[in-house]
């Protein structure tokens, strides 16, 4: 029955981890996956999450079934962090919000919901965008393209031409937007150009569709969330924002995001939650208790939330203290090549423009891990592993 079953290629994020594993270098870095490490290369386990287990922990509740959307208490906290706790959308309850399993969970439930919607629309990337996201939507049985973004020549966001693809994209295609932190490139538009592209959403019509896994890792929660409040104030009626707290609360293994579907009415909000149900409980029934838990008691006790938003600023300002050190130990190598666009970079990656055999002779020479097309994890890197990054990049350059 499976002798016609093909190998898959590997993940070429997460297929990353599984050969880093397997690799018996004492010294070797992993620059692939999306995850910060602390200066000692920990993961860490944050205070605030610390602090709301314990509480969790005494006041120990039997685990039923969670309602298919999730807990109310952390839909309403999501609601709060990406929208703004004086919205007038949520005051007018015109925002569906679903407990996911992470950001890729939210992404996928938005996904199989507008695939029934509109079967016929075409999805938009960025050019490049996330790995996953082309994988994700394509299994949701779209056809997906991409809108240019990335300025190899000028290290930068090829502004023009990404207005130009959205104003030619078709009535109801579905643009996956990066809402901060572009991943992988690291550069992401100005809040003027965010206007624009505004424009052409409302104007032709496009279904955006807003991936928010960096929250907290560029500017800063609020100013990270800028671009929701740019929607709003636009007054577009529909779009989708899917949220990740994976990085932000350093809650990987718990799987929690959210996903948010912005209404024209109260009564189109409970339509649209009502089908966002249907693909939760067709893909996993419904989610699970314990991460969602921990955001929701941060989020919504005082003293825990500005642990956390002391402890995101700290993750932050590590990774920005990465990036000029990076660039400033590229040019005392010797590096003729200008690495200074690494500091004008946001959130957790670089693209870093070394090529395909760069990056596999950092891999397989060097014990250096990073993504084929180029990027790196900034935030796995730290004091003691920068010099031998740093070394192994002037190698192969
Ligand atoms: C990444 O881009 O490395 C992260 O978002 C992790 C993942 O799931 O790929």
């Amino acid at each position: 029955f499976f002798a016609a079953v093909e190998m898959a290629p590997r993940d070429p994020i997460l297929g990353l981890n599984e050969q880093f594993a397997a690799d018996t270098r004492a010294d070797k870095v992993n620059l692939g996956v999306g995850v910060y490490f602390d200066d000692a290369g920990k993961l860490p386990l944050l205070a605030c999450v610390k602090a709301a287990e314990t509480q969790l922990t005494e006041a120990a509740k039997p685990r039923g079934y969670l309602p298919i959307d999730g807990i109310a208490a952390y839909d309403k906290a999501v609601q709060r962090l990406v929208f703004g706790a004086d919205s007038a959308v949520l005051a007018d309850s015109r925002v569906a919000t679903i407990q996911a399993l992470g950001g890729t969970g939210g992404l996928k439930v938005g996904a199989d919901f507008l695939k029934k919607l509109n079967p016929a629309a075409k999805v938009l990337i960025s050019d490049p965008s996330w790995e996953n996201h082309r994988a994700l939507f394509t299994n949701a049985g779209f056809e997906v393209g991409t809108y240019s973004y990335y300025d190899a020549e000028n290290r930068g966001v090829k502004f023009d031409a990404m207005l130009a693809d959205l104003n030619a994209a078709a009535a109801g295609t579905i643009v996956v937007l990066h809402a901060c932190c572009h991943n992988p490139t690291g550069y992401d538009i100005t809040p003027a150009q965010w206007e624009q592209v505004i424009a052409a959403v409302k104007a032709k019509s496009l279904v955006a569709f807003l991936d928010m896994a960096y929250q907290g890792f560029g500017d800063g929660i609020a100013e990270d969330g800028a671009v929701i409040q740019q929607f709003l104030a636009a007054g577009v009626e529909n779009f989708f924002v899917a949220t990740s707290f994976s990085k932000s609360f350093s809650l990987y293994g718990e799987r929690v995001g959210a996903l948010s579907v912005v209404c024209a009415s109260k009564d189109e909000t409970a339509r649209v939650l009502s089908q966002l149900k249907i693909a939760i409980r067709t893909n996993y029934s419904n989610p699970p208790t314990h991460g969602a838990q921990v955001v929701a008691t941060v989020l919504d006790t005082p003293a825990l939330r500005a642990q956390w938003e002391d402890e995101l600023a700290g993750m932050r300002q590590r990774i920005k203290q990465m990036r000029t050190l990076l660039a400033e130990k590229l040019v005392a190598a010797g590096v003729k090549q200008d690495f200074g666009f690494i500091v004008r970079q946001r959130g957790m990656f670089s693209y870093s423009g070394l090529t395909k055999p760069q990056m596999e002779r950092l891999r397989n020479e060097f014990g250096v891990y990073g993504v084929d097309s180029g990027r790196i994890c900034v935030a796995a890197l730290n004091t003691q592993n920068i010099d031998k990054v740093v070394a192994a990049i002037a190698a192969v350059l």
